[in-house]
């Protein structure tokens, strides 16, 4: 009689853990879902932009080519097209 009991709380515990193993799996795909850029969507939080884009800035900046190319411009222009600026043969050739 306990065992069968015992049986029925093992049994209850897994499909516990398994749904709340699914509703975080659920949680994270929409998080990854929000987080991802596509064409057309408006412009998101600069403030967020701005924070990230610094740990760009150890190699990046705006206006002139420092351990990266510059990026002024960079959005809309060809990958590895600064004539300025010592690109990889695999970026030049991207
Ligand atoms: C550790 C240094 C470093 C960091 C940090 C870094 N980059 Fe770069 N980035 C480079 C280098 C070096 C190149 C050129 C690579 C090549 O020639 O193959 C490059 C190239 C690029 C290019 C291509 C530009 C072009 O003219 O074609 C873009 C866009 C870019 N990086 C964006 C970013 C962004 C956005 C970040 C931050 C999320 C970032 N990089 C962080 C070093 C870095």
């Amino acid at each position: 009689m306990n065992e069968i009991k015992l049986g029925h709380v093992v049994r209850a515990l897994a499909v516990f853990l398994i749904a709340v193993v699914m509703l975080s799996a659920g949680a994270l795909a929409q998080q990854v879902a929000a987080t991802t850029v596509k064409p057309g969507m408006r412009a998101g939080d600069a403030n967020r932009g701005k924070a990230l884009y610094q740990a760009c800035a150890a190699c990046h900046s705006i206006d002139e080519n420092d351990v990266g190319p510059r990026h002024r411009g960079v959005v809309g222009r060809r990958a590895g097209s600064l004539p300025d600026y010592g690109y990889s043969a695999a970026l030049k050739g991207s």
